[in-house]
């Protein structure tokens, strides 16, 4: 394919590189003079290793070469790639000029050679920006410039961009996942035909979704690093060997590095989790070290209750009838000690609403010590507000609040449902 690169940065350069080793045709843009000049003199505009010798093969080849200005190069080309940069502006928010001002550039370059394509052009952004960016900035500037003639002339795709730099060749042909973002999320066969020697997880989604990705996987990366920093000044602080630990913590593949915990759902509780973090929060403290994050994860959990009740409740009015489904922290436990829907059964019972609960797994008359204790300073009347499997299967309710899995076991239709976990 002949692919137009706009953007020959960190990861725009290396694109082109590894493009060029596949058998491509790749040509750069960038506004950058200085850039542009070193690469067509040999020499990467930026330091990776591997890039070198890619640049000087695409160079010999006759299959790489960069421009300040892509002149009629869209013509007769399959793919535009953009990789301008997104950098930070005062506010915080991505400074979206570049992408703003490479998107015009695209779409007049188009209108100049409409006579010349018989096919839309597939753009490709890789950049990393908000989602709705694509369709509430991308989109209109297209729309803009090409009027009616939009949807014949382009195909927007979102694809971010995963490598990493200083791995970022080793990355490109290893990549964790390929997202592929459209408007309908059906996919681009140009973009299964560019991926197709390449061996990773493909997802074909709708634009928003494919813009997340990418935040979702930096500031996961960033919670990591956090984390892992604070673990390891409270072991400094306690004379403990945080390398041994961090052996430890990484070899459960089970809970510790999966999946496990990473579904939005409920907030946590139980017996454990909000008892410990506590308790680690206070030894942080009596050790003099600073734990940013550890000490935000309560206040977190906090305001996921409340948002939770927000949820739950929203446009009933006071007296309504509801039902919970799950009063456990989790199904198949009784154990009630700190857990989120105890709160949030008291919260719903607070803000005058006739509260039912379903949780087989409760037997009032069980449950004992500090159990018991926490939940009838909550919910003093707990027995009353049980109520067998067949009424709140046939009970009418106003709503109907799934609050844990127990609701996998339960006929709920008929009933109105709004679910804070995954059913
Ligand atoms: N650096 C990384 O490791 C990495 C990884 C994944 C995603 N990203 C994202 O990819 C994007 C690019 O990052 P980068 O680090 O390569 O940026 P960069 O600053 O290194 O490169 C951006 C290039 O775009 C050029 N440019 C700006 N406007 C242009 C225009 N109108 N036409 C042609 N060229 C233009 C600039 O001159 C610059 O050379 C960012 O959104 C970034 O967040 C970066």
């Amino acid at each position: 394919m002949k692919i137009v690169i706009f953007g020959l940065g960190y990861v725009g350069f290396t694109q082109a590189c590894c493009l060029v080793s596949q058998g491509h045709q790749v040509v750069g843009v960038d506004l950058s003079k200085d850039k542009v000049a070193k690469i067509m003199g040999g020499e990467p505009p930026i330091v990776e290793p591997g890039l070198q010798e890619m640049l000087l093969h695409g160079l010999r080849e006759g299959r790489l070469s960069a421009l300040t200005d892509v002149g009629d190069e869209l013509a007769d080309c399959d793919i535009a790639v953009v990789c301008v940069g997104t950098p930070s502006s005062v506010d915080g928010s991505h400074d979206m000029r570049y992408i703003a001002n490479v998107t015009q550039d695209i779409a007049e370059s188009l209108v100049k050679h409409s006579d010349f394509r018989d096919q839309p052009l597939a753009v490709v952004f890789r950049s990393t920006f908000r989602p709705g960016t694509i369709e509430d900035l991308v989109q209109p500037i297209f729309e803009s410039v090409l009027g009616d003639a939009c949807e014949d002339q382009v195909q927007i795709v979102y694809n971010p961009e995963f490598l990493r730099e200083a791995t970022a060749v080793a990355d490109y042909f290893s990549l964790p996942k390929i997202v592929v973002g459209t408007q309908d999320g059906r996919g681009s066969a140009l973009m299964e035909a560019l991926y197709a020697d390449i061996e990773a997880p493909f997802f074909n989604v709708p634009f928003r979704v494919s813009e997340a990705t990418k935040f979702i996987d930096n500031t996961w990366h960033a919670v990591k690093v956090a984390f892992a920093n604070e673990i390891g000044r409270i072991c400094f602080g306690m004379d403990i060997d945080s390398d041994k630990v961090h052996e430890i913590f990484v070899s459960d593949t089970k809970l510790n590095i999966s999946a496990h915990y990473l579904r939005p759902g409920g907030a946590f509780g139980g017996s454990c989790l909000p008892k410990d973090v506590r308790a680690l929060q206070r030894i942080a403290a009596d050790k003099g070290v600073s734990t940013q994050l550890i000490d935000s994860l309560l206040r977190s959990n906090d305001a996921h209750k409340h948002c939770m009740f927000e949820r739950a409740s929203a446009e009933l009015q006071r007296g309504e009838h509801v039902l919970l489904v799950g009063l456990a922290f989790k199904a198949g436990t009784d154990d009630l000690r700190e857990s989120p829907n105890v709160d949030l059964a008291r919260m719903m019972l607070d803000h005058g609403f006739d509260v039912s609960i379903y949780d087989p797994a409760i037997e009032p008359e069980m449950l004992q010590g500090a159990n018991l204790g926490y939940v009838s300073a909550r919910l003093g009347h707990l027995d009353k507000m049980l109520l067998t499997r067949e009424a709140a299967e046939r009970g009418r309710f106003s709503r109907t609040i799934v609050c844990n899995a127990t609701a996998n076991s339960l006929d709920l239709s008929g009933h109105r449902i709004v679910a804070l976990s995954a059913i």
